[in-house]
């Protein structure tokens, strides 16, 4: 739902079919009421078309990928990774992989490089590794480039950064100097602690986005890429709420040209990506591609996108926790959690303003895993609470505690605490290598690259884009089948339900 004027509230939802539809009422009441009735409505719909398919899909293994239910393109040449935000994460993320492609470090955390699929039944002892399994870009078939605000090359960006050991970085030097940003799109309104020198002019937000499809085309021809990914690892941005500006291309262009401040510096990179046909991901809380106008932009020009805000450290315990305490039926009085980190990206979050994109991202995923409504006398009363506190001494290294009371069989109260002393932007990186490899595998795909959201990659965000009206999936393991069951799905193998009754038979 949003105000398109004064007194004017559309209500705006998309039917099972994913086709959107807009209604104009008189009060935000009325209009969210008709929207909630019809995405309700939806929603069954797709549910109910799930179950059939599910049905023929388990008991049957499904042809071999075919022209007709889909193919993918094999990952010729060379494919150019483009990370707005030059910082901690995006420099651990390059650094890595040229470490990787040296023979110096093992690519630890990425399911893409280390990770395996299970194919049939249990007893077919097939379980390919997922790289080997879908036809996936090769690291050394990887080029980079970036934006930042910033004038320091990748070199000194991860020294700054300090995630790395100096003797790993001397070793990568003359590589990672040699990729050096371009001129940031930046409005010190959206990200107020930091400011910085090398920042583009325009003027307006759409001459800035023409700037940066010259980039992209830029990068594309000096790097020889075939393909390209755009990744978002720029800083946290102010909270705001979608407006009609965001509604569709039509009105965000209008919005561009106009210079309208409720677009985000963010906002300009994945139009301007999506419009050349260039896959987007947000691992930032940022609202960047969550709008309409990029789903409509996404779907148009064939260019997948996913986020947001990616789940690293206290928020992938916490989905790993709380679908136990759903599963055994526990219940939860109260979830405190609270984070010291001293790195830019906390100096950035001890703003109020961004503080507020990052909490909205980390309180959204107990109410959908608990789901309070269908268990009121367990999840009803709970109580939680995020704060994340700026404190140099620590860099990158964050310390995240969670203060967790539970109550069990007649109501008797337990605690559990955890002390999570993790480093950030050594468990978003191999993130960011799974998230590139496999957009540029959805943008491969006939039947992946039309959708939109790829909800398969939730698995890898604290705040999952869905298809509009959808509620998000939070709980890992689901996440994980869901992201296995595509890949299955894309190469014709029979999807896993974890029944088995058949090995009783
Ligand atoms: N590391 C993690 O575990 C983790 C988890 C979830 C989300 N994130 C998010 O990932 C993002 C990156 O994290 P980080 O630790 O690398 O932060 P960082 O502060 O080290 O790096 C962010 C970089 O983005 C640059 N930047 C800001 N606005 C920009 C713009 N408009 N264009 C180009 N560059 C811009 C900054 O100058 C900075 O160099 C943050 O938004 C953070 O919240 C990180």
């Amino acid at each position: 739902m949003y105000q398109k004027k004064p007194g004017a509230f559309m209500a705006d939802w998309w039917d099972a079919d994913g086709r959107r539809h807009r209604k104009q009422f008189a009060t935000s009441a009325a209009a969210k009421e008709h929207e909630h009735r019809e995405t309700a409505l939806a929603h069954a719909e797709r549910a109910s078309r799930e179950m059939k398919l599910a049905a023929r899909t388990s008991s049957a293994k499904r042809p071999r990928a075919t022209a007709e239910n889909g193919t993918i393109e094999p990952p010729k040449g060379k494919l150019g990774i483009m990370i707005p935000g030059m910082g901690a994460v995006a420099t651990t993320f390059v650094a890595g992989v040229e470490a990787i492609r040296k023979g110096l470090a093992k690519p630890i955390g990425s399911l893409t490089q280390m990770g395996t699929i299970r194919l049939g039944k249990r007893t077919e002892g097939r379980s390919p590794k997922v790289k080997e399994f879908v036809p996936l870009a090769g690291l050394d078939d990887l080029v980079f480039t970036g934006w930042d605000i910033f004038e320091d090359n990748m070199y000194e960006a991860a020294t700054n950064a300090g995630v790395l050991d100096y003797r790993l970085l001397e070793q990568l030097k003359p590589f990672l100097s040699s990729i050096k940003p371009r001129a940031a799109v930046f409005d010190h309104n959206y990200v107020k602690k930091i400011d910085g020198p090398n920042v583009k002019k325009g003027k307006t937000k759409m001459a800035l986005a023409e700037q940066v499809r010259d980039d992209i085309r830029d990068f594309k021809k000096t790097s020889g890429a075939t393909r390209l990914v755009t990744m978002w690892c720029g800083s946290t941005e102010s909270y705001i709420e979608p407006t009609a500006a965001h509604q569709s291309v039509k009105s965000f262009e209008k919005a561009l040209r106009e210079n309208d401040e409720m677009i985000a510096p963010s906002m300009i990179y994945a139009y301007a990506s999506l419009m050349e046909g260039v896959p987007f991901a947000n691992g930032a809380p940022n609202l960047t591609v969550d709008l309409p106008v990029m789903l409509e932009l996404s779907r148009k020009n064939e260019a997948p996108i996913c986020g947001k805000d990616f789940k690293t450290g206290q928020t992938l315990i916490k989905s790993v926790l709380a679908p136990a305490f759903k599963a055994r039926l526990l219940g939860l009085s109260g979830w405190y959690s609270t984070n010291i980190l001293g790195n830019r990206d906390g100096e950035v979050l001890d703003d109020p303003g961004s503080f507020k994109t990052k909490e909205e991202s980390k309180l959204g995923l107990l109410e959908h895993i608990l789901q309070p409504g269908l268990y009121p006398e367990l999840y009803g009363n709970m109580y939680h609470k995020v704060r994340i506190n700026y404190y140099p001494p620590r860099g990158d290294n964050k310390e995240g505690w969670d203060n967790i009371d539970i109550f069990g069989w007649l109501g008797y109260p337990m605690q559990i605490k955890v002390d999570f002393l993790c480093r950030d932007s050594i468990l978003a990186a191999p993130i960011v290598l799974d998230l590139v490899l496999f957009l540029d595998l959805a943008k491969r795909s006939s039947e992946l690259r039309g959708l939109g959201v790829q909800e398969w990659l939730s698995f890898y965000f604290k705040s999952p884009m869905t298809a509009p009206g959808l509620y998000p999936e939070h709980d890992l393991f689901i996440q994980s089948m869901k992201l296995k069951n595509t890949l299955r799905h894309l190469k014709g193998e029979e999807l896993i339900t974890h029944l088995g009754l058949e090995y009783y038979d």
